[in-house]
């Protein structure tokens, strides 16, 4: 059987073949969207410039100095929704605030927009599961304005010599011929960072949290571990059940992948979360083994448009795990059954968690 998703896009599952597409990009471009997506929709020479441009702020080195401040705002969070609420939602009270304030901290933008940014997470994920067309261009729309504002405050007063955060120093970068980034370049660049960020970190929160107080028998364990422990421990619960769906690729030639067609000029999804769960490549691919299942883990893409914000989003993950194991214990509050996302995102809509303080 071809499989095909409702707009009839064959969906490319088997580990080997969604690796196989990733990687190859010649076959399988990028060009999926008519609108400027820096680096997402590049194939070739603009795609390596742009990561070129991209990658230098995702160092461990460059992330260093944020992890204190993350520890200050996970702890700071966790304590304020533990003492004030019985239970939590641990994707939009818990998920979405966090990964709020932690991205603004990091691109060093006001606590001012914490509102206008969390109202624009919740009606992305409203978009995106219409599938509405006309709705996810006016929430696209939405936040370029949100951008375009932020990138207009510091206009003022940007100097190239002393950027004063991570926003201002992207505005003066010098690509090869010695130029700035244009506004549209700005933007489309902050948009796949700050977008993806929200929503997907808060997506990551309510799989891992849904674990953790699903598997309390883990706690002792997970305290104990390092840092690089912890980070595949996090990756594994994310493979189980992996929020970020898909992405998309255009074929530029006729091909075939596992015996189905696929024709010159057509979209194909590659579905890294069946392709997560694939027996084929992965032993024993429902349970977990952080160790043994990292090196086939697709959670982050892989190829060349692999996930450049990995460091981050681990960073901030293993961040948030230490502070609410360290506030207290955390279940699913009974009366009130988790609610499932919908394709095409995956994970929870709802997740209400207590965290007995220790
Ligand atoms: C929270 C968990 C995250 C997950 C699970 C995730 C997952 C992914 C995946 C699977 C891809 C590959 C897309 C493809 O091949 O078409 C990707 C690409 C990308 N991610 Fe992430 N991501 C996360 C967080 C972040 C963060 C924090 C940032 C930046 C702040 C980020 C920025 C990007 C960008 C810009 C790309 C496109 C790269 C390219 O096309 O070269 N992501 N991400």
């Amino acid at each position: 059987m071809c499989p095909r998703d409702s707009a009839g896009r064959p969906i490319i599952s088997g580990h080997a073949d969604v690796v196989m597409a990733a990687t190859n990009p010649t076959l399988f471009s990028n060009a999926v969207s008519n609108h400027l997506q820096i680096p997402n929709g590049l194939d070739g020479i603009e795609h390596r410039a742009f990561r070129g441009i991209i990658d230098p702020f995702f160092t461990a080195e460059k992330l260093a100095p944020l992890a204190s401040g993350l520890e200050d705002l996970a702890t700071e969070l966790l304590n304020g929704l533990v003492q004030t609420q019985d239970s939590f939602d641990a994707v939009s009270d818990l998920g979405a605030r966090y990964s709020v304030r932690a991205q603004s901290l990091w691109l060093g933008w006001s606590p001012a927009y914490e509102d206008e940014l969390l109202q624009w997470v919740e009606d992305n994920r409203a978009a995106t599961r219409s599938g509405d067309r006309s709705q996810t261009a006016e929430v696209a729309e939405r936040f370029d304005q949100i951008i375009h504002a932020l990138l207009d405050e510091r206009r003022v007063n940007v100097t190239p010599e002393a950027p004063r955060d991570v926003t201002e120093e992207l505005m003066s970068v010098q690509t090869a011929d010695g130029k700035t980034l244009t506004d549209e370049q700005l933007v489309s660049i902050l948009r796949n960072w700050t977008g993806g960020d929200l929503s997907s970190v808060a997506l990551c929160v309510g799989v891992v949290v849904h674990w953790l107080a699903t598997h309390p028998a883990h706690r002792d364990h997970i305290i104990a571990a390092s840092d690089e422990q912890l980070d595949r421990i996090i990756d594994e619960i994310l493979r189980l059940d992996d929020p970020f769906v898909s992405n998309r690729r255009i074929a530029t030639r006729e091909t075939e992948v596992n015996g189905c067609p696929v024709h010159q000029g057509e979209q194909v999804v590659l579905d890294w979360r069946r392709a997560n769960r694939d027996s084929e490549v992965i032993t024993d691919e429902a349970s977990f083994d952080p160790d043994g299942h990292a090196a086939a883990n697709l959670v982050y893409g892989n190829g060349p448009h692999v996930c450049p914000g990995r460091p981050l989003a681990t960073l901030e993950l293993r961040v948030l795990v230490r502070a609410l194991l360290n506030v207290g214990h955390v279940s699913l509050d009974e009366s009130e059954s988790p609610v499932r996302e919908e394709a095409p995102v995956a994970g929870y809509r709802s997740l209400k968690v207590r965290v007995t303080q220790i």
